[in-house]
């Protein structure tokens, strides 16, 4: 996903870019917005963390770009080129690096496993809508 402020500050494209150029297929891709319901069934894994409510409600603060991504690799690769959660530790040329805000405003999100991101895919598409 590219996330509500990077979406907001205008970089759903060069954030696109960085993922094309870096290897990655688009599978599928939608432009949305989730509702702090939506939000939370997302991120239920996190539904103990002290910081859920924010997720969910910065989550669901304005549009976002879901997508399905595909490469050998993926999820590993794809969380390089992400770079660490918090911008502060992430290191140069990663995606957070350049256009995260903070720790909880962090630009975009990565599938953690290919379990969940097979999951995660299936939350925002059908059989239908992947080429
Ligand atoms: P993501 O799932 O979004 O790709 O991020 P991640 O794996 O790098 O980090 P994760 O631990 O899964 O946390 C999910 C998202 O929750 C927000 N967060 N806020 N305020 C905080 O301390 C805090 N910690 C995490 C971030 O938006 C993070 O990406
Ligand atoms: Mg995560």
């Amino acid at each position: 996903m590219i996330k509500p402020d990077a979406v907001a500050d205008g970089n759903i494209g060069n954030i696109l870019a960085m993922i094309e150029k870096a290897g990655f297929k688009i599978v599928a891709m939608k432009y949305t917005r989730l509702s702090a319901g939506l939000a939370g069934k997302f991120y239920e894994v996190h539904s103990e963390r002290p910081f859920y409510g924010e997720l969910c409600e910065y989550m669901s603060s304005g549009p976002i770009v879901a997508a399905v991504l595909e490469k050998n690799n993926a999820v590993e690769d794809f969380r390089k080129l992400i770079g660490a959660t918090n911008p502060a530790n992430a290191e140069d040329g990663t995606i957070r690096k350049l256009y995260a805000k903070s720790i909880g405003e962090n630009a975009v999100h990565g599938s953690d496993s290919d379990e969940n991101a097979a999951i995660e895919a299936n939350f925002y598409f059908s059989q239908f809508e992947r080429f």
